[in-house]
């Protein structure tokens, strides 16, 4: 492929090095939970529609129904799927039935659909019957079957759990799980341990502080309080409740000796309107809540005892769903309504800057762009293009020879062509412009065509003046809207300067 040509094999070893230094490496981020109990509700495809208009990239459903699966097809977005509680009984008793359902209803539309998780059982140890105790030979079948198709690796194997199974959650040091669920959780934490799945909790403020007022002020579980509360055992300082209830899964988790099983938040979020007696459940508190809550989570802040940590979250909900029993809260906890309008705004990206409804034009419309600095060699250019292509996740394709960006066929251009969508796709930070040292952010628009013509480098080759000095359009935005972290971008790129050292 020539000098310039993207060193694949070297840019997958890479990968496979820094996937191993790092785990998934990815940055925190913000999905949404697509439940469908409602009589008015969109179709698949028009739900769908709406989650890529809001720049959606991560959603979790509650079955594996085929519509919906295939409306997701194509759509890059990645998908939670679950098998309900009602359907762990054949699932726990034959691994034929496991085998069946992977093949009839998730292979045919597996990867065109992307799917990462299965749910195994929703919030057990809240169901009678002892619903318990078929989960995890459940999830030993689903495994086992994705092991059989090859799949065991892509996609991941859980259940998910209410704060119900914790018997202490305050304070956060002294997080337990109930006893009397230890014949289910020990096994399910072994398994967890073992498949590095994660340990999934769905965590409401919401509820503690409805049940309980008294004690929890609105504004700790809004994340809007001035104050804090202290963990005497600990010394950590909480300002928000949904942290504490994330530390107190950890320590119970610890106290058990599995240090290293990842949590992740399969639902939260605030309803929007409920009962006489839920006066907190309005729409400016729910936009309160999660508003703060993507803020939080996309700056991978991560919890006092886990400073730093990535935290997947998935808001609950995207619709409003009005078949949906108890009190009147529990049909509005939507983001959006059954006619497709919002609830409230919220700003998927947690930074602000972005109208929900364009979401389109993100990063340009800031008016910087990150390009290869002038006074590199061309050998670290090549090494940080690489890596941006590589395992910086960059799409590169249209700097390949014939493809719209091979011209200017330069080191230069095509290092600032990948450095600029890396940044734009991280945050557009000063750090996702550092590539060692080898970007630099600049004001003046680069682009035109969606392509980077840039001047600085001294051995750029001719690229005609006409698409230098021509008005841009805005450079490809619509990027991955749930950002990488700083923290992680640094380890990432701290990785490769060691793997190119190593190799
Ligand atoms: C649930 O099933 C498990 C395993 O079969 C058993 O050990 C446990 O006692 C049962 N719990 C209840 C409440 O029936
Ligand atoms: C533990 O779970 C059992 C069974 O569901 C329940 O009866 C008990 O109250 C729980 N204990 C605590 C401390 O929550
Ligand atoms: C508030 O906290 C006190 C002491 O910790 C406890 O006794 C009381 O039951 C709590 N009240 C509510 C409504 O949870
Ligand atoms: C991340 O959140 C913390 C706490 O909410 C805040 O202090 C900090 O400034 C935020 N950082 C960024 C980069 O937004
Ligand atoms: C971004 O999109 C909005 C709405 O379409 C438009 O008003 C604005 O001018 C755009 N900004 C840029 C920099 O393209
Ligand atoms: C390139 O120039 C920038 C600013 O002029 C400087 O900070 C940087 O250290 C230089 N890099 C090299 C490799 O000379
Ligand atoms: C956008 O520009 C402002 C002002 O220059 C800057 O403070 C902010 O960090 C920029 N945002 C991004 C995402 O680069
Ligand atoms: C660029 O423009 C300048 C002045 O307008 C002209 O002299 C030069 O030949 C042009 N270069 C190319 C490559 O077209």
């Amino acid at each position: 492929m020539g000098r310039r040509g993207f060193n694949f094999i070297f840019a997958s070893y890479l990968f496979v090095i820094i996937m191993l230094f790092l785990g998934m490496c990815k940055g925190s981020t913000i999905g949404v939970c697509y439940g469908r109990n409602g009589d008015d509700l969109p179709t698949p495809d028009k739900a769908v529609q709406l989650i890529q208009l809001h720049n959606i990239k991560y959603v979790r459903i509650y079955d594996a129904n085929i519509q919906v699966l295939k409306a997701f097809a194509n759509t890059g977005i990645e998908l939670i799927i679950g098998i309900p509680n009602s359907d762990l009984l054949p699932f726990s008793q034959f691994q034929s039935n496991a085998d069946t359902w992977l093949r009839n209803n998730i292979l045919p539309y597996y990867p065109a659909t992307k799917i990462t998780y299965i749910t195994v059982g929703t919030e057990a140890t809240e169901v009678p019957n002892n619903v318990s105790a078929m989960v995890v030979p459940a999830m030993q079948n689903v495994l086992t079957a994705l092991r059989k198709a090859g799949l065991h690796r892509k996609i991941k194997v859980s259940t998910t759990h209410s704060l119900g199974v914790m018997s202490r959650s305050f304070p956060p040091s002294a997080g337990a799980f109930n006893s009397s669920y230890a014949f289910f959780l020990r096994p399910l934490l072994e398994f967890l341990a073992e498949n590095q799945s994660p340990f999934m909790v769905d965590a409401y403020p919401y509820y503690a502080y409805r049940d309980s007022s008294s004690n929890v002020s609105l504004d700790y579980a809004l994340f809007e309080s001035s104050s804090e509360v202290i963990d005497p055992n600990t010394g950590l300082l909480y300002t928000n409740m949904f942290d504490a209830q994330i530390d107190a899964v950890y320590f119970a988790l610890m106290a058990l000796n599995f240090r290293t099983i990842k949590i992740m938040v399969t639902e939260t979020g605030w309803p929007s309107k409920g009962s006489p007696k839920e006066t907190a459940a309005t729409p400016d508190n729910a936009q309160t809540y999660n508003t703060n809550l993507i803020r939080h989570v996309i700056n991978d802040t991560g919890t006092p005892a886990k400073p730093g940590e990535e935290l997947d979250v998935y808001i609950f909900s995207l619709f409003n769903e009005n078949r949906k029993p108890g009190l009147e809260s529990e049909r509005n906890w939507g983001l959006f309504f059954p006619d497709q309008t919002s609830v409230y705004n919220l700003d998927f990206t947690g930074r602000g800057s972005v109208d929900i409804t364009t979401g389109a034009n993100i990063t340009s419309s800031n008016g910087t762009w990150c390009v290869a600095a002038s006074n590199v060699s061309d050998a670290d250019l090549q090494r940080a293009l690489d890596w941006a292509c590589g395992s910086g996740n960059v799409d590169c394709s249209a700097v390949q020879p014939s493809q719209p960006c091979f011209e200017p066929d330069s080191l230069v251009s095509h290092a600032s062509y990948a450095f600029n969508s890396y940044y734009h796709q991280n945050g557009a930070t000063d750090i996702a412009c550092s590539f060692g040292g080898n970007g630099v952010r600049t004001n003046k628009n680069p682009s035109y065509d969606n392509c980077i013509y840039t001047t600085t480098g001294s051995k750029i080759t001719a690229a005609s003046n006409a698409t230098i000095a021509s008005p841009s359009k805005s450079s490809s935005a619509a990027g991955r809207v749930f950002a990488r972290v700083p923290g992680c971008l640094l380890m990432g790129y701290l990785n490769f300067l060691l793997t190119a050292v190593i190799s």
